[in-house]
């Protein structure tokens, strides 16, 4: 593979397992807040986003390479709310949704067709999850801020279940 190609996969690498630092911060913060089916779903998330991660460190072993992993920085998500969490989740899926553009853009120039084809499955996935934070934006907007919205709603995010590795 073309070094400048192995280096941005590399860094998916990285912004893949940020993004599992992050929700599994925010699984934290709801713990402590004491609404389990939020940080359940921020727990999948989080696991999910490992599972992507491998998906970018497997590729590049196939492919002969060494994964080189970078530090990934402590996860400073702040927030008041479920509304708020599930708003900062959608915009971190935007910026990465704009990340795995940018590295199929790469792929595209350098002409590395396997990595085209990887990507397809991240474009997809990227879809989904961008839909997934908007589905639950739009039912807590709609259901309200009332504890008896919150205790639905967290009920709801506890249904979530850990999703099989070839799925996630
Ligand atoms: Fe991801
Ligand atoms: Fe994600």
């Amino acid at each position: 593979m073309k070094q400048n190609v192995v280096d941005a996969v590399n860094r998916q690498i990285r912004e893949e397992m940020q993004s599992a630092y992050a929700y599994l911060d925010m699984s934290a913060h709801f713990e402590a807040r004491k609404l389990p089916g939020a940080a359940n779903w921020m727990r999948n998330q989080a696991r999910e986003e490992v599972a992507h991660a491998m998906k970018f460190f497997d590729f590049l072993i196939r492919r002969g390479e060494r994964p080189r992993l970078a530090a990934v920085e402590a996860p400073s998500t702040e927030f008041n709310s479920i509304l708020e969490a599930f708003e900062l989740a959608l915009s971190h899926e935007q910026h990465i949704t704009q990340c795995i553009h940018d590295l199929f853009d790469l792929a595209q120039r350098e002409r590395d067709y396997p990595l085209q084809t990887l990507l397809h499955w991240f474009i997809d996935e990227q879809v989904e999850e961008e839909e997934a934070a908007e589905g639950i934006i739009d039912s807590i907007r709609l259901a309200g801020e009332s504890g008896e919205a919150m205790f639905m709603i967290d009920r709801e995010l506890g249904l979530r279940q850990p999703e099989d590795e070839e799925e996630a």
